[in-house]
Order: structure tokens, then C-alpha cells, then sequence
């Protein structure tokens, strides 16, 4: 297995692949609008140093344990246990991690084929094609039905073309263009009426508000399903890369242009939604909160593009290209976690895998779909407020505790040569033995309370 093992062709093939995991549909609605209601420059300021202080090191571990073990996340943790139980937990732990990345990938895909069927909209507009548009963006269990299976069945066939020419060269193609899109959408907002009010909402900062212990709480869930932790995603990418590489500075490339991309983001969001205020559209819930989640995406901004006429439409289709192309490169990851496991572990090929598994998570998207109300926000809040951080304790916990420390320092001495005097290897094997799990387990209670 392991001589014939795809690998990414670069370092650049692996940083776009992670990037493109990472900035998905939590950077485009989540950031923004948390930070605009809550302290706005303020937020980005400590969610920055969440980012670095605690997804950061969470990263490198399963990084670190990825490219160590080369191989999937279940395998991984389970090779590096030393004794028979520990070996069982690591298995355990890994198969529970991709049956996480599998549950987030199954509601992921709802809300991104409703991605894709606003953008069909602004296409069938732009051709004058009005029966269709209309029946694109209202709700409905067939529309719900097909979007999403289009999105999956694009998901599966990047997944099955392999490391190389299916994840590296679409993430490689997508996240150049996602960026030339959000830097143009940037451009023409900021020029409207009304958009330098919401860039004073989104930046200026207000310290009061971070003394709310429950708002860093949060800043950090948003860092950790940001960053693609705890369910194996990063781990398999990490085991793609080559051991020529240095993961500490590759971790930092990630999550810097994670977290530069999030903060690009609220110029964007903000400023859009004041402009759309200027247009008579209504941009606060009842509470006074800033619209969020998928309010702000199917309502509001949607009735800002329906008011600009002709370039509204040009501005719709590039903005739901941008969401669809985000959640794209992260959904290939969230596939790529269970179907490295099944390929590596039985004697399936990588297409047949990739097809088996993406229907079987394509059957529990529908069966959400036609449970909406009972199921959609259980398996939302299951997956990424309880099961990423406990995935997340428990790889650092992996890295801090069970390997030894000699590996950890071994693995990151390929590609890094001095990395044992560095900084980083004075306070990181500190921070992921104590520090992470016990501040995630922090979170964790206060969630729990909450
Ligand atoms: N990071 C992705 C986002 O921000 C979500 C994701 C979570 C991707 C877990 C892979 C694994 O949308």
C-alpha cells in the first residue's frame, strides 16, 4: 500500500488543498456577522489570537500525526498507540472522527446545493429564463432533492479522480479564482452608498464587549470548524505532504490565510448588508442583532442584487459562484477523511469508495431534507459543538501523551532542519499536551452549560 500512496505534487498543491478546505461557508457567514454584532474590530482582534494560540497547535497535531503515520485517520491513531488499549481508543477515536466529518459533509451539502441553486438563478436570469429562475430559490423537496445531489455528484467525482489530479488540481484551479472573486465583489461594494458605515460596524473596535467570556467561547468553535479540526480532514491532508516539508511553517501558511480570509470576508459581508440597508432592505432581527446565518445569505443579500438591476444579476452570479466554490474545496475534504479510510483498509478502489460513500451521505442529506425540523439542527450542533472539540482533545491528547516525544520531534525535523531550538518547539509540545485540551475542554463545559 504504502510505496504506491498518492501524495500531493508541492507544497503549494498541499497549501491550496488545506486553505481550500478550511475557508468554506463558516468564513462567509459565521466570521462576518459575529464579529459586526459583537465588538467588531475587537472580535477580529481576539479571534486572531485564538486562531494562533489554540487552533493553531491543535492543527500541527494532526498534521504532525498525518504525515508521521501516512494514513488515514484511523489508522494513524491507531499505529501509534503502544499498548493494545490504547491502540483500540485510537481506532475508535478515528472512526468516530469520520463519522463526524461524514454527519457535517451530510447537512453540508444541503446548504451548498442552495448555493448552487441561487447561482442557477442569477444564470437562468441573465438568459431571461423566469420559470426556472423562480423555481431555483423557493423551497421545495425536489429543488432541496437535486441541488444537492448536483453537489454531491461534483463532490464525489473530484474525490474520485484522486489526490493529485482530482483534490490538488481542482483546490489549485478553484481557490485563485474564489479569491480573484471576493477581491472584485470587494471592489464594486465598497463604491455603493451606505457601505462605509458597515466597514465602521465591522472594524471599529469595542473592547467592552469582549469581557463576555461566552463570546471567546464561541470565537473559538468558529476558529476550530474554520480550521477543519478534530475530524481527520487535516490529519489525511498532513499524510499527503511531503516529508521535504516544514509542517510548522506550512500550519502557519494555513492558518493565516484561513484567518486573512475570513477577516476578507467581513469587508465584503458587512458593507454589503448597510449597502442593501440603504436600499430599503431590512438588515436587523427583532432582538437588534445583525441578520445572520441563512437569513443574510438567501434574504438579504439576495433582495440587495434584486434591487441593482442588471448588475445586480452579474453580482449575484459571482457571489454565489464565490459560496458554492468555497464550499466546494471543503466538501472534497470532509469526503476525502471517510473515503482514505475505506480504500486503505479494504480492497476498494478509490472511485468505487468515493461513489459508496458519497451516496450513502447523500441518502442522510435527503432523509434530513425531508426531516428538516427535527434533524437539521440536531446533527448541526451534534457535530460541531460537541463531537469537534472532544475529536479535537483527543488528537492532541494522541500528540502530547501517547506518541513519543522523540517521533513528534522527528517528524517535524523533516523538512524544518533546527526546528528542536525554535521557538516553536519550546512552547508548542507544551501547548498540545496541557493547554489546548484543557482550554477546549473549557469551551466544552461552557457549551454544555449554555
Ligand atoms: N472549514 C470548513 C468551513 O469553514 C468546514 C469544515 C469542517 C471542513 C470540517 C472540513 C471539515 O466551512
Amino acid at each position: 500500500m504504502s510505496d504506491k500512496r498518492e501524495q500531493f505534487s508541492s507544497k503549494f498543491g498541499f497549501l491550496l488543498a488545506a486553505v481550500g478546505s478550511a475557508v468554506g461557508l463558516g468564513n462567509f457567514w459565521g466570521f462576518p456577522t459575529q464579529a459586526a454584532s459583537n465588538g467588531g474590530g475587537a472580535f477580529v482582534l481576539a479571534y486572531l489570537l485564538l486562531a494562533f494560540l489554540l487552533a493553531y497547535p491543535a492543527l500541527m497535531a494532526e498534521l504532525v500525526i498525518g504525515r508521521h503515520a501516512r494514513a488515514n485517520v484511523v489508522t494513524a491513531l491507531e499505529g501509534v498507540g503502544k499498548t493494545a488499549l490504547s491502540r483500540q481508543l485510537g481506532k475508535a477515536v478515528g472512526i468516530y472522527g469520520v463519522l463526524t466529518a461524514s454527519l457535517i459533509l451530510s447537512f453540508y451539502t444541503i446548504v451548498s446545493g442552495w448555493m448552487v441553486a441561487h447561482f442557477g438563478q442569477s444564470l437562468a436570469q441573465a438568459v431571461h429564463w423566469h420559470s426556472a429562475a423562480h423555481w431555483l430559490i423557493h423551497e421545495s423537496l425536489l429543488r432541496n432533492l437535486l441541488v444537492a445531489f448536483i453537489f454531491m455528484g461534483l463532490t464525489i467525482w473530484i474525490v474520485a479522480r484522486g489526490v493529485q489530479a482530482g483534490i490538488e488540481a481542482w483546490s489549485t484551479r478553484l481557490m485563485p479564482l474564489l479569491v480573484a472573486i471576493l477581491l472584485c465583489l470587494i471592489a464594486y461594494v465598497l463604491l455603493q452608498p451606505g457601505a462605509m458605515e458597515g466597514l465602521r460596524t465591522y472594524l471599529v473596535p469595542d473592547f467592552r464587549q469582549l469581557s463576555d467570556p461566552a463570546l471567546l467561547l464561541s470565537a473559538m468553535g468558529q476558529a476550530f470548524f474554520s480550521l477543519s479540526l478534530g475530524v481527520g480532514t487535516m490529519l489525511i491532508y498532513g499524510s499527503y505532504l511531503s516529508k521535504q516539508e516544514s509542517l510548522p511553517r506550512l500550519g502557519a501558511a494555513v492558518t493565516l490565510l484561513d484567518t486573512g480570509i475570513a477577516f476578507t470576508a467581513g469587508l465584503l459581508i458587512i458593507p454589503a448588508m448597510y449597502v442593501a440597508q440603504h436600499h430599503g432592505v431590512t438588515i436587523y432581527a427583532e432582538d437588534g442583532s445583525l441578520v445572520a446565518g441563512p437569513r443574510l445569505i438567501f434574504q438579504v443579500l439576495p433582495s440587495l442584487f434584486d434591487s441593482m438591476g442588471a448588475a445586480g444579476i452579474a453580482l449575484s452570479l459571482a457571489f454565489f459562484a464565490l459560496m458554492s466554490i468555497a464550499a466546494l474545496t471543503s466538501s472534497i475534504s470532509m469526503l476525502e477523511a471517510p473515503v482514505s479510510v475505506m480504500i486503505e483498509r479494504t480492497r476498494l478502489q478509490r472511485p468505487g469508495a468515493a461513489a459508496a460513500i458519497g451516496t450513502t451521505i447523500f441518502a442522510m442529506s435527503a432523509l434530513i431534507i425531508f426531516n428538516m425540523n427535527a434533524l437539521f439542527g440536531v446533527i448541526v450542533s451534534l457535530t460541531t459543538e460537541y463531537s469537534q472539540p472532544l475529536l479535537g482533545i483527543a488528537l492532541c491528547v494522541y500528540v502530547g501523551w501517547v506518541m513519543h516525544r522523540n517521533q513528534v520531534l522527528k517528524e517535524l525535523q523533516a523538512g524544518h532542519r533546527g526546528v528542536e531550538h525554535s521557538l516553536f518547539w519550546k512552547v508548542w509540545p507544551f501547548y498540545v499536551r496541557i493547554i489546548c485540551p484543557l482550554l477546549i475542554l473549557l469551551a466544552f463545559g461552557q457549551s454544555l452549560r449554555g
